[in-house]
């Protein structure tokens, strides 16, 4: 088999590249390891930026998202029971769009299989060796000879894994804690997400529809998902989101998902080796506190299928030399938002200088409007190259 660009995992990544490519007449192979299945169920992220959402709908991915989201036109910061508005599209003139991910990965395989270009999924043994794709489906492997490959197979993946490790800098970070994330089948309990900054640890309070609610608590890093029984949860939560307002009050509601993310900061640099190129979390992971890695992702495909559209189109390979350090310029733009905002909202000791910085900034955020558009113009992110 033949393409001009193999792509590693179905992913945002993947998929929306793979659209993008096809919209400039390039064709592509997608494989993933894991069931269609599997990746339509997978519940991450959930918040898309302004310029995710226009880049979603003027690639015509965007007919059910715009229709079943939920607008967000600010955010809360809660801190010492007080709950303090950040309004975001007073500041940058910008909206923030709830969908869930895997919502939109449906979207985002059903647009891919209209093409009728080839997604293949229970991929074993992927393997990548310079232009070569090679998998097996269905007990047969087949070997496609592609001019490019895209490595969008998330941090796990194995493209990352193949470049030699002498042509890589790694920078990254892990943390002492965790997100234990929990998807209730009840009401959001507020219009907006809710960040809480308690001494017990950091909460957040979002949501996925009006009838579902998503929350999540600080854990350790180490925390077995087994050690919390759904009652256990809600305890926590009423804890860490409660305030002095007698019309607040969480709503509870059958837990449907419960799972434990680790968090850590990673870059790999650079985003490309020869003809492979690296995207979305295959090159980079955030802690989620910015709400940044499915954007991140998305923002890195669009500069990668420009590259190509320009390759293609024999207007010569100067943007795809520049992948990497176009790409890099918003990704630690990110890195920094998603360290300061998780530096801000979690209890990492019982320092009490600590505590105080933190309450301090908090303060601060939420009372000056320059940097409370600091803020918001970072979490709603800037626009697309
Ligand atoms: P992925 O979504 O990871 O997709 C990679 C694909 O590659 C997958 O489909 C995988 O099956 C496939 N793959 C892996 N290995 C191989 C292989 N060897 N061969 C073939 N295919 C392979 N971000 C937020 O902003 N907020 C959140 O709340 C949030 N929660 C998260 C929770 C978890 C548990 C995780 C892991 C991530 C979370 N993220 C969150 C981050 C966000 O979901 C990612 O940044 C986003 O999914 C990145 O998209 P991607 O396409 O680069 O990678
Ligand atoms: C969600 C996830 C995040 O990481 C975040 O910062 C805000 C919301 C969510 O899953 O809804």
């Amino acid at each position: 088999m033949r393409t001009q660009v193999g792509i590693v995992g179905a992913g945002p990544a993947g998929l929306v590249l793979a659209h993008l490519l096809h919209l400039n007449g390039i064709d592509s192979v997608v494989v993933d390891r894991q069931t269609r299945d599997h990746v339509e169920k997978r519940i991450r992220a959930g918040v898309l930026e302004h310029g995710t959402v226009d880049l979603l709908t003027a690639a015509g991915l965007a007919d059910r998202l715009l229709r079943e989201r939920m607008v967000h036109h600010g955010v809360e910061l809660l801190f010492d029971r007080v709950g303090h508005r950040v309004p975001l599209t007073e500041l940058t003139g910008r909206e923030i769009t709830i969908y869930g991910q895997h919502e939109l990965v449906k979207d985002l395989i059903s647009a891919r299989l209209d093409t009728e270009r080839p997604l293949l999924f229970e991929a074993a043994d992927v393997q990548v060796d310079g232009t070569e794709l090679t998998f097996d489906v269905d007990g047969t492997q087949t070997t496609v000879e592609c001019d490019f490959i895209a490595g969008c197979d998330g941090f796990h993946g194995i493209s990352r894994a193949g470049i030699p490790s002498s042509a890589l800098t790694v920078f990254e970070r892990e943390y002492p804690h965790a997100w234990l994330g929990v998807l209730a089948q009840a009401p959001p309990a507020s219009d907006e997400l809710v960040y809480a900054y308690h001494d017990r640890g950091f909460a957040l309070h979002s949501m996925r529809t009006p009838d579902i609610t998503r929350l999540y608590l600080q854990v350790p890093a180490d925390t077995d998902v087994a050690d919390w029984p759904d009652a256990r949860i809600w305890d926590e939560l009423r804890t860490r989101l409660d305030r002095d307002d007698p019309r607040w009050q969480l709503n509870e509601g059958p837990i449907l998902e419960k799972s434990v993310a680790a968090m850590r900061s990673f870059v790999v640099t650079p985003m490309q080796h020869e003809r492979l190129f690296l995207a979305g979390d295959a090159a980079h992971i955030v802690p989620p506190t910015g709400a940044k890695g499915l954007n991140l992702a998305v923002a890195d495909v669009a500069v990668l299928a420009e590259g190509f559209a320009e390759y293609y189109a024999g207007r010569g390979s100067g943007l795809l030399r520049r992948y990497s350090e176009i790409c890099l310029q918003r990704v630690w733009r990110v890195q920094h938002f998603s360290w300061w905002m998780t530096s801000m909202l979690h209890r990492v000791d019982d320092d009490p200088f600590t505590r105080e910085l933190q309450l301090s900034q908090l303060r601060y955020v939420t009372s000056s409007t320059a940097a409370a558009t600091t803020l918001a113009e970072n979490y709603v992110g800037f626009p697309m190259a």
